[in-house]
Formats: C-alpha cells, structure tokens, sequence
C-alpha cells in the first residue's frame, strides 16, 4: 500500500473528507491541468511539447508545495504580472472552495430502509429537509429513468430519438441524467445551447425548436451546426442567407380544428407558432434559391394532453404535410404527452401513442423510399412526477368552516396552479389520522396565491412539511421568488439512496438564472 501511497490514521468522523482528498484529487487536478493545456494548444502550439512542460511544472510545484506550503502563489506571482492575472482569474471563476461541498452533498447517505428496491420514504424526506431546509425541490433520480425509459420503449420503430424539452427543467443534474440515459435535448435559446454542450451533449444531440429567431442566434446555430425547426418564413429567408446549401427543418402550424378538451393550454385555435401549409410553396421556394434541403418536420399541438385522440389527430396532420418535403430525414412529433394532477385519473398511453407515431413513420419511410429518423420531445412526461415541492406549514388560520394553511411557498416558488390552475396533489409528510379540509396557500401578500383549495389533510400545524407533488417540471425553472423571496434549493436523490444538493440560491452570490449552470 505504502508504495504506491502513504497510510494516515484519520479521525472517523471525517473518513469522507480524507477519502475525497486522497481519491477524488488526482482526477480533479488532471482535470484542470487539461483544461489549461487544451486552452494553451488552441494557440497552435507543439501538444507534447506543452505536455512535457506542464507536467516538469507539476512535479517542480508539488516539492515546492511540500517545501513552503501556499506561499508558492505569492512568491511565483511578482506584482502586476501574468500569473497574478491567472491566479485571480481561477479563484474568481470557478468555485472551488465549494468543491468539498459537492463531493461530500454527493457522498452523504440518505440511510435507506433498503427494501430490496430504493424508495424515498417520509424519514429520508425529513433527513433531507433538516439539511437543506424549505422550500425544497427534490428530484428522484428513478423516476427520470423510469419514465425515459417507459417513454423510449413504447416506440417500437428502430430508427428513434427522444429529445428532452430542457426548459421543463434545465438543472445540469437532470441533463446529465437523460445524457446518461443516452437521450437526446430539444432546446428553445442560444442560453439552452451552452447549457447542454458544457453537461456534454455533442451538437448532433441538439435540435432547437422556438420562434423569433434574429440573425444573430440563427447565426451561432449555423456555426454549432445543430438540427433547427424554423417557425416563419422570414426566418427560413434569413437561415438560408447564413447557410446556403445546408439543412434546416421547419414547425408546421397546427390545424386549428383539431378538438382539445376544455381547460387545455395552447390550443392550436390560440396559436400562430409554425408555419401554415399555404406558406409550403414560399419555403419551399427560398430553400431551392439557395440550393438548401428541409430535412425535417416538426409538429407540437398542446401541452399535457391526457387522451391520445387529438395527438392521433395531429399526427395524421403532420404526415399529410410531411410528403410534400422529399428529403426530410426527420419527423418529429413534438410532445404534449400529459401527466395527471389527481391520482384518480388515468396515465397517458404511451405504448398506443408510440405504436401509432411508429406506424406513420414507417409509412412515411415507405413512401420516401428511404429511412426516416422519428423524433420526440417530451419533457413533462419525462421529470414532472420526478419532482416534489415540499414547504413548511407557516400558520393555520380559521376560516368558516375550513381552516387555511399557509406555507413557506406559493407562486413565487411553483406558479402553475396560479397561472394555469393546474391541480398538483398535496399531502402532509408523515401525517396520519383525522382529516380537515384546508385551503393551502403561500404566506405573501398576493390575494389568491392558493396552491390548493378545499383538500383533505390530516391536521397540520405550524412547522409541518407539505408535499406538492409532480413538480418536477416548469417547476423551478418558472420560479421568480416573488414577492421578495428567495428561490427554493433543489435536490437530486440518486438510485443508490445518495443525495446532493444542486443548487443553493440563498448561498449563490447572484440570482442570475445561469448561476443555476454551476
Ligand atoms: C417545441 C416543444 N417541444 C417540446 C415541448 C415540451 O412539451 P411537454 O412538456 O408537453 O412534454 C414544448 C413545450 O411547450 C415545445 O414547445
């Protein structure tokens, strides 16, 4: 042992931090000394050689750390000079005096009650918020898995890729999740870009979906040379300008007869996203002037369908108009997949939906004459039921007949039943017993900032946890903190019954929404 490394005798209590140190640390310091030698060798310089230089500098550094201790920084650093320059510019960019939170976050045990099978059950819950406290987002990495994986094996057409709808939830987390999981992401900003290439998806991983493109994203897209659906005809004028002889898809705009139940968001009725079939010829047009291929289709009807009629509906739609483009390569049908707010209803059919979208897209292959790619992108479906909002009871107040519950989060923190009146399940952690009926709300000055009305919970009082469930997606990513709030943490429970805490608003410096990157 002794020859390859030292032995120390370690106090227990702190086996997790010495481990780190001893195991994690070559791989981190490798890690830097890459990313440094990579940002020298774009300068065009001999790789080896830099190779040997950094590596003489590493083992020269490590005896004169041994020798001197930290005051090497300050000695190899002469005043207004270069390396004074480099120095700050680590220390101020990456964080890494958090570094041991995050190993250890990663490392700390969330003391299963192993069944055989991890569940996260109410003592584990309580583990977690005594820790990290409330408002607190926790994901459940099992249930991404599951769900990605019900989703990508309800299609039986071999030739398919499932892109995730990142704005649902863009935590890096959840990304390296589906990247693990070998999925794909459909994003909607440049911002979303630089996202997924730094949690390492490649270019042709991406496809980006959205509206009002200017020159300039349009511009960087070109350069990625990522997948993009366009959704007007003045974009397409402006890609092809940029692009000339390469490929773009486009978003059709959707029939507008086609019936969605009441209470469904972003009817087609509603909507002028994509491009309408009259408009075919025009696009078609500017696509051949510069010598360009539409190579795919993209169709998206509404959100949180539960009933797979109008998808079969908008299916067929996108099929009538996928034929009149002879060299597309994709289909994609977008998503809508929903995901019930009441235990009582029933789940989407994901096994009809895929056959169905599996047959059309076999049909259109047949009729191309040539393979076409399918493509999804769902997002609820893949993180809602994922996640759960809990929040502490702040105060129970009596009303006429019903009691109402304030809690440490409202539309701040979850907006959707605010703005959508979306019904989310709410229980109270680990109460058991007689029921009342409350109204839940969030304690700020808002009017109606009801997250629930008229629900059966067990008594509840001040300092007790509420669990607002399938809040996985537009959950965080939604949230302002408003009015004056700040924004909850989020916590990812790993398979192995580990968790980490992915971000901590009240300790980040900003509240810039990309401090959220880490
Ligand atoms: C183009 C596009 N793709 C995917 C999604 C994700 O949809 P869902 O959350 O319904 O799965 C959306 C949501 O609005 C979208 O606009």
């Amino acid at each position: 042992m002794s020859q390859i490394a030292n032995v120390y005798c370690v106090p227990e209590e702190h086996l997790d931090e010495y481990t780190h140190l001893a195991s994690c640390s070559p791989a981190i310091i490798s890690e830097f000394i890459r990313g440094y030698l990579t940002s020298i060798t774009k300068k065009g310089i001999n790789e080896e050689k830099g190779r040997e230089i950094i590596f003489d500098a590493l083992y020269q550094t490590a005896d004169l750390l041994k020798e001197f201790g930290f005051r090497v920084i300050d000695d190899v650093c002469t005043k207004g000079g270069i390396s004074r320059v480099g120095v700050n510019f680590v220390s101020e960019n990456f964080p890494i005096e958090r570094l041991s939170d995050e190993l250890l976050g990663r490392m700390k045990s969330v003391k299963l009650e192993w069944s055989g099978k991890y569940e996260l059950n109410n003592q584990n819950i309580l583990d977690i918020i005594n820790e990290n406290g409330t408002p607190l987002y926790v994901y459940e990495e099992n249930e991404i898995k599951r769900n990605f994986e019900l989703i990508i094996d309800s299609i039986p057409y071999e030739n398919k890729q499932v892109h995730y709808a990142v704005m649902c939830n863009s935590n890096s987390e959840v990304l390296r999740k589906i990247l693990q999981l070998g999925g794909f992401v459909q994003i909607n900003s440049i911002h979303e870009l630089d996202l997924v290439k730094k949690v390492g998806f490649s270019n042709g991983d991406i496809s980006f979906t959205s509206t009002g493109l200017d020159s300039e994203s349009l511009e960087r897209l070109v350069q990625e040379g990522v997948q993009v659906n366009l959704d007007s005809v003045e974009e397409v004028e402006k890609y092809c300008k940029l692009n000339a002889g390469g490929n773009f898809g486009i978003r059709i705009k959707m029939k507008e007869d086609i019936e969605l139940p009441e209470g469904y968001t972003n009817s087609p009725k509603d909507s002028d996203v994509g491009i309408p079939q009259d408009y075919f010829s025009r696009v078609k047009q500017i696509a051949q002037d510069y010598g360009c291929r539409i190579n795919e289709i993209h169709g998206y009807l509404a959100s949180n369908i539960l009933d797979s009629e109008p998808l079969i509906h908008s299916s067929n739609y996108l099929m009538e108009c996928a034929k009149q483009f002879p060299d597309l390569e994709y289909v994609n049908f977008g998503s809508g997949f929903g995901v019930p707010g009441r235990k009582t209803e029933s789940k989407f059919d994901f096994a009809g939906i895929g056959e169905y979208y599996s047959r059309l897209t076999k049909e259109l292959s047949d009729h191309l004459g040539r393979d076409v790619k399918l493509k999804i992108e769902p997002g609820r479906s893949v993180v809602a039921t994922a996640g759960t909002l809990y929040a502490k009871v702040t105060n129970v107040k009596q009303l006429t007949g019903k009691k109402q519950i304030s809690i440490n989060a409202g539309f701040g923190e979850f907006p959707r039943p605010r703005i959508y009146g979306a019904y989310h399940e709410i229980e109270a952690v680990g109460k058991t017993g007689e029921t009342e009926t409350y109204d839940i709300r969030g304690n700020t000055v808002l009017q109606s900032d009801f997250l629930g009305k008229e629900r059966k919970l067990p008594q509840v009082q001040e300092g007790d946890i509420l669990a607002i469930r399938n809040t996985g997606a537009y959950g965080i990513v939604m949230a302002s903190g408003f009015p004056g709030k700040e924004l909850p943490s989020e916590v990812m429970v790993y398979s192995d019954g580990t968790f980490k805490r992915i971000l901590d608003w009240a300790e980040s410096e900003s509240l810039a929404r990309s401090s959220r990157y880490e």
